[in-house]
This record gives structure tokens, sequence and C-alpha cells, in this order.
């Protein structure tokens, strides 16, 4: 999704706007820009593409100022072409925006019938024609921008600036995320507090329908009544230094290799000789008669693993709900109930509006998240962070597993706190997580078979992946993982459904991806296997020593994983899946960081 910066600075602005954009490229983007007041005149750079397109047209063509604002944009409405990339102007306004304006068609009638004609596609521009048509009807530009947030209906973060007024800066919030950057004689905007890391680590986030109204001096913030309201600056501990990929070839290569010291510290962090830690407010499993799992994408596949530690091992009933359902759906929340949100960036908007919908219905709203300071982390009554780290890569990987541990230990917290589980069998399960981090390790060495296999697999137009129990999820997981960094058609399935329908689909141009280890499934999962290959379906068996011995030979490939307990087998299966993946798209030669159309934090509908 669209990232946002703004500078009221002391210095020239361009250069740190373009170094914000680029701490933003993470969200997903296809076109960007930036405005500065020069001499108190607005004007502004745009380029469709990557950043560097951006930079070009500034080494050629610079833009001096010491006020700006910027963007990447992620295309919603209107093509990524320069002509629609933000800021967007109209006579002595410009804006740059995060966000869906729903009511623009009818807003851009109204504009059209007063001679303000749109010249680009976008609902962007409506923003700047209706605060250009306020300040010409004689409003001053907070006016302006007040009026026109006004009239705006849908989710927006937005950025103004306006000519003649290089000490004044406006920002709004409502429903995509925005924060003030606080500087010495200076102050800044941005969507995130990765974007404002180089420039402050002081940062105050707005709340849903603040506006911002910023100088050197310092800003004023008003909520959606026009009152002004206080917003407590925080101090962000983010690494300024611009995230880099340690040597390896990709973001995602990186954070997939760094899984074993991520999940020894996230132990750390909630593991002590006495067992586990969890931060308060603390939560009365016993109390709780059932739960609700909601999330997206590859946080889902983390919520559907955690219904089986949960049923399993608490013995707790567990709904699991992708969020874009579960939002409109409104379900019932009976007494007794505990909603659970999964959000790596705890920004997606599905996500965040299926927890307002359980906001004073649940008894209470815990969420588990990679950004602490998050909108799904701080409308939570409990907020676990997962301890990943800054997660760049669009494909998800470090936080799924992350997601995952910190799932597990909520279970057998739960699982402990009623009975379920003896304090020893807890504690024997906890040492062999403790040893998770080393068996992620060596799991690592099986890169290199991994990598002839997904060569092989590059080729294929449609991949199945199975699993039975707790590597359901897993395959689920690891076909998203492969279609959206490789663009290969991939589907999972639950090996048991495979008569029911899927098997018509196995041939021999049919990879089928079957994740089992030998555990107590296995047998049947081996007998679908057999039914794949009797159609001439080319099996990869991802298992472990003993399945191995069991399969035989018959399947094409066959990953043989180091030996974990049963119920850990989600975290480390995790590993294959995401190498699969990794070296497919790699030898496809497609965008493995940013893939096609893909968004790291979906903070729109
Ligand atoms: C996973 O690889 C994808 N990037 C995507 O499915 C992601 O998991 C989903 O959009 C949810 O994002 P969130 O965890 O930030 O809410």
């Amino acid at each position: 999704m669209c990232g946002i910066v703004g500078i009221l600075g002391r210095h020239e602005v361009a250069p740190a706007l373009v170094e914000a954009l680029r701490r933003l490229e993470y969200r997903g983007y296809d076109s960007a820009g930036i405005a500065t007041l020069r001499d108190g005149k607005l004007d502004r750079r745009r380029a469709v593409g990557k950043l560097v397109n951006l930079s070009d047209a500034l080494v050629h063509d610079p833009l001096p100022g010491k006020s700006g604002i910027g963007h990447t944009r992620w295309a919603t409405h209107g093509a990524p072409t320069e002509r629609n990339a933000h800021p967007h102007r109209a006579g002595s306004v410009a804006v740059v925006h995060n966000g869906i304006i729903e009511n623009y068609k009818a807003l851009r009638d109204s504009l059209a019938a007063d001679g303000y004609a749109p010249e680009t596609d976008t609902d962007t521009e409506t923003v700047a024609l209706l605060a250009q048509r306020h300040v010409a009807a004689g409003k001053d530009p907070v006016e302006a921008a007040m009026a026109t947030i006004d009239e705006l209906k849908g989710a927006f973060a937005l950025v103004f600036l306006f000519d003649g007024h290089p000490d004044l800066m406006i920002g709004a919030r409502k429903g995509s995320p925005l924060a003030i950057g606080h500087g010495e004689g200076e102050m800044f905007l941005g969507s995130d507090a990765i974007a404002l890391a180089p420039l402050t680590d002081t940062i105050t986030y707005l709340e849903e329908g603040d506006r911002a109204i910023l100088t050197r001096d310092g800003v004023e913030i008003r909520d959606e009544s026009g009152a002004q309201v206080s917003r407590e600056p925080q101090k962000i501990r983010m690494d300024a230094a611009r995230v880099d990929k340690g040597g390896h070839k990709h973001f995602m290569a990186k954070e997939i290799a760094e899984q074993p010291v991520v999940l020894a510290n996230a132990l750390q962090a909630y593991l002590s000789d006495d067992g586990i830690v969890l931060p308060e407010p603390g939560i009365d499993f016993d109390k709780v008669e059932r739960m609700v799992m909601v999330a997206c994408g590859t946080a889902y596949y983390a919520c559907v693993t955690a219904k089986y530690w949960f049923e399993q091992l608490a013995g707790i009933p567990v709904e699991v709900d992708i969020a874009s359902e579960f939002r409109y759906r409104e379900p019932p929340i009976s007494k007794g109930t505990v909603a659970l949100f999964v959000s790596q960036s705890g920004e997606t908007a599905d996500t965040l509006a299926a927890l307002r919908h359980c906001t004073g219905r649940a008894d209470s709203i815990l969420s588990v998240v990679n950004v602490e300071s998050s909108s799904i982390a701080r409308e939570s009554d409990l907020a676990l962070p997962i301890h990943a780290g800054t997660e760049i890569g669009v494909a998800s990987t470090k936080a799924f597993t992350c997601q995952l541990n910190v799932l597990l230990l909520l279970a057998l917290r739960a699982a402990e706190a009623r009975g379920k589980m003896s304090n020893s069998e807890v504690a024997t399960l906890l040492d062999e997580l403790r040893r998770l981090p080393g068996v992620f390790n060596a799991a690592l060495g099986r890169d290199d078979i991994i990598r002839e296999t997904a060569e092989d697999l590059a080729d294929a137009h449609d991949v199945l992946f199975l699993g039975r129990g707790l590597m359901f999820p897993l395959a689920l997981e690891g076909a998203l993982k492969l279609k959206e960094i490789s663009y290969i058609h991939a589907e999972a399935y639950a090996s048991g459904e495979l008569k029911h329908g899927p098997i018509a689909l196995i041939d021999h141009a049919v990879p089928v991806v079957v994740m089992a280890p030998r555990d107590h499934l296995f047998e049947k999962t081996v007998s679908n296997m057999q039914e794949v290959i009797a159609r001439g379906g080319p099996v990869v068996l991802i298992t472990d020593a003993a399945g191995a011995a069991e399969a035989g030979d018959d399947a094409w490939r066959t990953i043989v994983m180091p030996d974990v307990d049963p119920r850990l087998t989600p975290l480390l299966y995790a590993l294959p899946a995401q190498l699969l993946a990794y070296h497919a798209a790699v030898a496809k030669g497609t965008d493995v960081d940013q893939p096609r159309n893909l968004a790291k934090s979906v903070t729109v509908e």
C-alpha cells in the first residue's frame, strides 16, 4: 500500500523525502513523487516505477525547498502513470494520500459543476480540487483543509501543503495510519515510524479521525469534532540505519536465514526458568469458553495452525475466520469469548475492522503483532509482540514462524491454566521449543536439495500442496508462498479432500508437494501420496527420516527434515515451504522482495 512522508525542515528536504520513501518501499508501490515549496511556490517531480527513476528525475531537474511531501503509490484508482502519481495538485494546494476516497465520484461531479475539472483518473486529485475550491472561496489553508476532510468518506491518511505557507503542513488520519515526528526546529509526518527513523525517535501516533496542524514550532491536534486534543509522544527504538540485506541477494533470503536467531530471541522474551512469561494484563484462560481468531493471508494460516494447538492442548473451541469475511458477516460474539487478531504489520484494514467489531462484545481483545506501535496493537486489551524484527520482504517468513511461536506459547499457557497439561508436560515441550532454533539451523542445511527441487518446480504451471492435521495450514501457507512470489498457480488441500475433487487435476504436469512428518496421520497421507503417484503425478515429499524410510523411493523428490516433536512441526516445516517458493521465484526471475501487485501491508480494503 501507499507510503506517505512530509517534512518541515531546516535543510533542503528532497534527499530526506526520497530516503524516507525508500524506507517505505517494502509497502509495495508502482510510482513515486515529491513536492516542495520553492520560494513559497509548489513544485513537483514524479516518476513511474521504482524510486531510482524519481532520483534520476531529481538529479536532472533538482527540486529545492525546505518544506515538502512525498509519496509511493500503489495504484487503486487509475493506472500507474506519472500523471496519476502523487503528490496531486490543484491551484495552490498539493496533497498525498494513502487509502480510498469512496465518495470521490460524487465530489468530482460537484467540482466539475463549479468548473474544477479533473486532469487525472485518481480519487486523490479530488481532495486537492476540494481544498482549492475552499481556498478560492476565501478560507485560509487550515479552514480549507478541515472543510475538505469533513467532506470525505472512506479510508485515508492525507498530508497537505499550500502555496505561500512554507511553515505549515496539515495531516489527517481516518482508516490509514499516520504518525507525527518531532524534531529540533523541524516537524515530520509519515505512514509509520520506519519512514521517520532517520529523522527522529520521538513519534506521536494520530488516532482515528485526528487532524494535525504542523509548524516548525510544534503541532496542534484536533479530533473529528474540531476540538483540540493531546496525544502522547513516544520514544521509538527504530533502527535508523536502513535495514540492509546482510549480504543476501534478497531481503526474503535474509529473513528466512535469520529465523533461528530471531526465534531464539523471541523465546528469550517469553520464557524464564519458571516457564512462560506473558505481558500484563494476563488472561484468565479458566474463564475462556471459546476463542475467535481473525487474520488475513499468512497470518490467517498461523491462526488455523493455532486452532489445532488450542483445541488439542488446551481444550478450548476455536473458530478461525478470514478478516474480510468476518467484518461483514458481523457474527454474534457470545459471553466468555476471547477474540484474537494476528497481523505482522498491525495495520491490515480488514483485520483492524474485524477487531473493532469485537470491541465491547468479546470478553477481551488479544493481538499477536510485529509492530508494537501499530493500530491493532493499540486497540487491543493485550498485544503480544512476536519480536521478529523489521520484515521487509513482502512474503512473510520470519513473522510467520514467530507468530506460531507466540500462539503455541499462549496455547501452552492455556493448557496449564485449565489443567489439561501438567507443569512437567509443559516444561518438557518448552525444552523441545528451546532446542528448535538449533534444529531450524540444521534444517537450513537442506537448502541445496530444496533449491534443486524448486528449480524443477519452476517450470510447472500448477502445483498442489497436501497436508493433514497441523500440516494442513502449512500446506496452505506453502501454496501462498509459491504463488505470491513465483506467480505459479498453487493450491492447497487437506490430504483427505483429494478424492473429493482435486484428484481430477493430477497428471504428470502437476507436481504435488506432500507435507508429512512421521506422525500419527502419516500412513493416511502416504496412501494419498500413492493415489497421486498411481496417476502419474510427481510427488515432492517433505518428511523426516522415519517418514522417508517408510515411504520408500516412490516420490519424485524427498526432502528430509530433522526430527522434532510432532507438535512443533508447523514451525519447522514452514522452512521448506519458504525455501521452495524463494528458489522457484529466483529461478523464474520474479521480483522476490516486491512481487507484482502485492503490498506488505494492505491498509485498504
Ligand atoms: C504473506 O506472505 C502475505 N504478504 C500476506 O498474505 C500477509 O500475510 C497478509 O496481507 C496479512 O498481513 P499482516 O500480517 O500484516 O496483517
